[in-house]
């Protein structure tokens, strides 16, 4: 049975308590901003949300073999990583796993490195666990945004002995790619650092030609110093089931950092369980429908933006996120600007980047139309 997807459908989100347009609410203002989509998440997952809630009893319930199945070879079909079900710990979101990965690798003072700008959780993990924060720039190379080798090389030092890394890349939307990341992966090896992977946005590599790649999967001995957090999360804008994995195949590294959890990170929430079970069993055809909804949108927005003057973005490769420089339009505060021309979008400052905003294409295309009209007009007026 085909079928198919309406992603042009405008949905009163403003009609339920949520983060993105609950912030704006009663103003006049597009949220573009947080980063969930205003989709309605795939029917398979909920009705598979609807089927379980029909049974009524909602009893403990540890992850079950059909899920474990969905995820492993969901991952397997989707991105060619073959992970074993041991390796497996769940967790209640992304953000859990970040902090848990800084407090599992060394000790208090040690320094964890990542590279700027980050979705904020970054730069606040380190901090949480006693550790020191020690970031770099990315670089602009030829359109695309990219890692400064040496000046990241001259940063790490003997306690640097955790890295994190976001591939795909949020704020900036790249896919690394196989040089980059072997790059990174020798470096890890040389300096015997552990390598945390934040790769939430696997599911949303928008060029066809270009998978994603989990570092992990580059080579078994890499895959012994990494913790790769993933979720379905994003992919299927099912971010509120809170239900997240990290993927951790050296058993030493594995019990610190199940020993950071006890006591402390909840169960996943079962709603959370069966969404990520349906999502990976049967979301495909979703998922390729929405990433076409993307790519268009990502054409609209750029070519949009090549009418904003003063404003550049490289465009991204993955993720519904455009990563905008506003510093050569002469706006004090791009992100306030906006607002008040009725756009909310992210402020770069908390991502570690003042000067720049975050555009969230993950709508309908009137909806992105019409904050792109917003913009573009309330530059032109001023
Ligand atoms: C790179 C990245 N990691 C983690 C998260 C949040 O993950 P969670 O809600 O599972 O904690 C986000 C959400 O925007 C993200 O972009």
């Amino acid at each position: 049975m085909t079928r198919t997807f309406d992603f042009d459908r405008i949905i009163d989100r403003g009609s339920q308590p949520g983060e993105k347009w609950g912030r704006y609410a009663g103003r006049d203002v597009l949220p573009l901003w947080v980063a969930d989509m205003d989709f309605a998440a795939p029917a398979v997952v909920l009705d598979a949300l609807r089927a379980r809630l029909e049974h009524g009893v909602l009893g403990y319930t540890e992850p079950w073999p059909a899920l474990l199945e969905a995820v492993i070879e969901g991952i397997a079909r989707d991105h060619a990583w073959r992970i074993e079900a041991d390796w497996l710990v769940w967790l209640p979101g992304v953000v859990t796993g970040l902090n848990l990965a800084c407090r599992a690798v060394g000790e208090a003072g040690d320094e964890v490195f990542t590279a700027t700008p980050v979705y904020p959780p970054f730069l606040s993990a380190p901090a949480n666990s006693g550790r020191r924060l020690v970031s770099r720039a990315l670089v602009l190379e030829d359109g695309r945004w990219t890692w400064d080798r040496a000046a990241v090389e001259a940063a790490l030092g003997p306690r640097t002995g955790l890295f994190m890394l976001c591939n795909p890349h949020n704020p900036v939307g790249r896919a690394f790619d196989r040089d980059e990341l072997g790059w990174l992966g020798a470096l890890a090896e040389r300096r015997d650092m552990v390598i945390c992977s934040d790769e939430i946005h696997c599911g949303l590599v928008l060029d066809a030609d270009r998978p994603h790649i989990p570092l992990a999967a580059l080579d078994p001995a890499l895959a012994r110093r990494t913790i790769t957090l993933m979720a379905p999360s994003k992919t299927w804008n099912i971010p509120s089931l809170y239900c997240a994995l990290a993927i951790i195949p050296d058993p030493a590294l594995r019990k610190r950092f199940r020993h950071a959890m006890r006591g402390i990170v909840p169960h996943v929430n079962l709603f959370g369980l069966i969404g990520c079970e349906a999502a990976y069993r049967d979301g495909t055809p979703w998922r390729l429908a929405l990433l076409d909804t993307l790519r268009a949108n990502r054409a609209r927005v750029m070519e949009a933006l090549a009418d904003m003057p003063g404003l550049h973005c490289a465009s991204p490769q993955a993720t519904y996120l455009a990563w905008i420089d506003c510093r050569a339009a002469g706006l004090d505060d791009p992100a306030a600007f906006f607002e008040a021309a009725g756009v909310g979008l992210s402020d770069g400052a908390p991502f570690g980047a003042p000067g720049f905003v975050r555009l969230n294409f993950g709508c309908p295309r009137a909806t992105l139309d019409e904050a792109l009209h917003r913009m573009t007009t309330a530059l032109a007026r001023r």
